[in-house]
Parts: C-alpha cells; sequence; structure tokens
C-alpha cells in the first residue's frame, strides 16, 4: 500500500491512476478503524479501480470540551488494517497541511436546513468541521466515488447535500452499518464502554427495531412512539438526547403520508453518547 503525507504526493498518485484510466474510490476516516470501516473501502473496491483511505482526526469537528485530545489513535494497526484489505493507498494528512493558518483562519462550508438539528444541535460546529474537512479533502484526492456510513446518517445526508449544493463531481454512496452479533452499531467509541455497558449498549437497536415494526405495523402517533423508546431507553440506563422519527430525505420530523423514514437516536451510557438509526420503507 503506498502512504502519502503531501497533497503533491497525493496528486502524483491520483494523476498517475487517472492517466492509466482508473477510477478512484475514496473513503475519509479518522482511522482507528474497524469492521464498519473495512465495509467502506470494500464497497469503494467494488465500485472503482483504486481505493484511497485518509486519515486524519480533524479538530475542526471538535467542540472545546469533547474527545479530540482523548480519541484513540492506532496508526500501526490501521494500516495493518488497510494492507490486509487491499487498500491501495492511504493519506496521512498533518493538520499544518489542511490547515496551515489555523482552524480561526480558514473558511467555513455551512450546509443548510440539514444540521439544525439532532448532532447539529447538539455539537454547534460540528457538522462545518466535517463539512469543511471533507470538502478540501475531496478537492484533493478528486474521487470519481466516496463511501460514507450510514450509521452517521446525519452526515451521510450533509455530505450528500454538500455535494448536491456544490455541484461536486463526485458520486456519494452510502453504506449499510456493520453491526456487532448483539446488534450494537460498530463504532470507534464502543471501546469505550466495559462488558455490562456493552450489552446495555445493545438495547439502543432492539429499541429501534421494535419502533421500526410498529409503525410498519400502522402506527402514526410518532410523538407518544418518540416518547415511550425515551422512557425505555431512559429505564435502561441511558441518558438520550434524541430518538426522532423522520423524513428520510429533509430529517424533519415525519408526517403521517412520508414513506421513507429514519429513526435517528443518540443515547449515552455513562459518559459515551452512541449514534444509531434505522430506515424504514413504507412502499
Ligand atoms: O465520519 C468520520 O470519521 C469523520 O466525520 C470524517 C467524515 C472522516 C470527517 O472528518
Amino acid at each position: 500500500m503506498d502512504q502519502a503525507t503531501s497533497v503533491i504526493e497525493l496528486r502524483q498518485y491520483v494523476q498517475h491512476w487517472k492517466d492509466h484510466g482508473h477510477s478512484i474510490a475514496f473513503i475519509p476516516t479518522m482511522g482507528n478503524l474497524h469492521a464498519g470501516h473495512m465495509s467502506l473501502i470494500e464497497k469503494g473496491q467494488a465500485l472503482c479501480d483504486r481505493s484511497i483511505c485518509s486519515i486524519f482526526v480533524n479538530p475542526m469537528q471538535f467542540g472545546p470540551n469533547e474527545d479530540w485530545d482523548h480519541y484513540p489513535r492506532t496508526l500501526e494497526s490501521d494500516i495493518e488494517k488497510l494492507e490486509a484489505v487491499g487498500c491501495d493507498l492511504v493519506y496521512l494528512p498533518a493538520a499544518s497541511e489542511l490547515y496551515p493558518e489555523g482552524l480561526d483562519r480558514i473558511s467555513q462550508v455551512q450546509v443548510t436546513d440539514l444540521t439544525d438539528n439532532y448532532e447539529g444541535k447538539h455539537r454547534p460546529g460540528h457538522f462545518t468541521g466535517v463539512a469543511t474537512v471533507v470538502l478540501k479533502l475531496f478537492n484533493i484526492v478528486k474521487p470519481d466515488v466516496s463511501v460514507f456510513g450510514k450509521k452517521d446518517y446525519q452526515q451521510y445526508r450533509v455530505i450528500s447535500k454538500m455535494v448536491e449544493d456544490f455541484n461536486l463531481d463526485v458520486q456519494i454512496i452510502g453504506q449499510e452499518t456493520t453491526r456487532e452479533p448483539s446488534g450494537l452499531a460498530s463504532s470507534s467509541r464502543n471501546q469505550y464502554l466495559d462488558a455490562t455497558q456493552l450489552e446495555t449498549a445493545a438495547m439502543i437497536y432492539r429499541q429501534l427495531q421494535q419502533t421500526a415494526q410498529q409503525i410498519e405495523q400502522g402506527a402514526r402517533d410518532f410523538d407518544s412512539l418518540e416518547k415511550t423508546a425515551i422512557e425505555n431507553l431512559d429505564g435502561a440506563g441511558f441518558t438520550t438526547d434524541y430518538f426522532a422519527i423522520c423524513n428520510a430525505e429533509t430529517l424533519q420530523p415525519a408526517s403521517a403520508d412520508d414513506r421513507n423514514l429514519v429513526i435517528l437516536v443518540t443515547a449515552a451510557v455513562g459518559q459515551t453518547r452512541l449514534l444509531d438509526n434505522i430506515e424504514i420503507s413504507l412502499w
């Protein structure tokens, strides 16, 4: 696997591949790679001739009291995993490469509407940080396809809207969430959980499935479904930030005649906030 740390180096690899007519899949990550990331790389490989993964713990998307300092950095094992899956190139930019004049001086990308609620509300500035770094990475890599995990459903929709709004020439693919046998969504933050917390955490997906099933069977009192779900989760020891039944496209609260829905949930076990969601198609 090739490695690049500078924009110039990265662009040389990409140009060489493009000169040979190869298409390029790009998977941006913050490292600490797990099965979910591997499935993104494999999806990219299925769609394109070459795969590029970036690893960059983007300071711009972390709030002042969040875990940027402690975010797990496991470069050696990440590289082994990327080699094992047959990734062609890993891009490892330094913060000084992406933000040469510092975070305060960089122009910012603000994606409208989709960022007002949920993670946008709970983590002010988060999606501006995500959209800004992803736009920069797209302009550096110039991929044909980029794969995002649907576990971070709001992020996936925000990036899709950015691409649409700015006419970016890249196809965004949403990849299904990889889960542990318990149903818990794969996440770098799962490693903060002890054995008891891991057991509790698995309840999030069971609750999502239960509410989805009620909707599929005709329940349409979304407020009451949300309230019951939050009571169940909080009763089991979570601190639930939101459990929201939404229109899958706009992420606005779902109305009774919407056909494509998504339930977004964020609930903390101890200090660890866990995100998950479930899509529901009522066609
Ligand atoms: O999902 C992530 O890991 C990050 O938000 C991303 C897309 C790599 C941007 O830093």
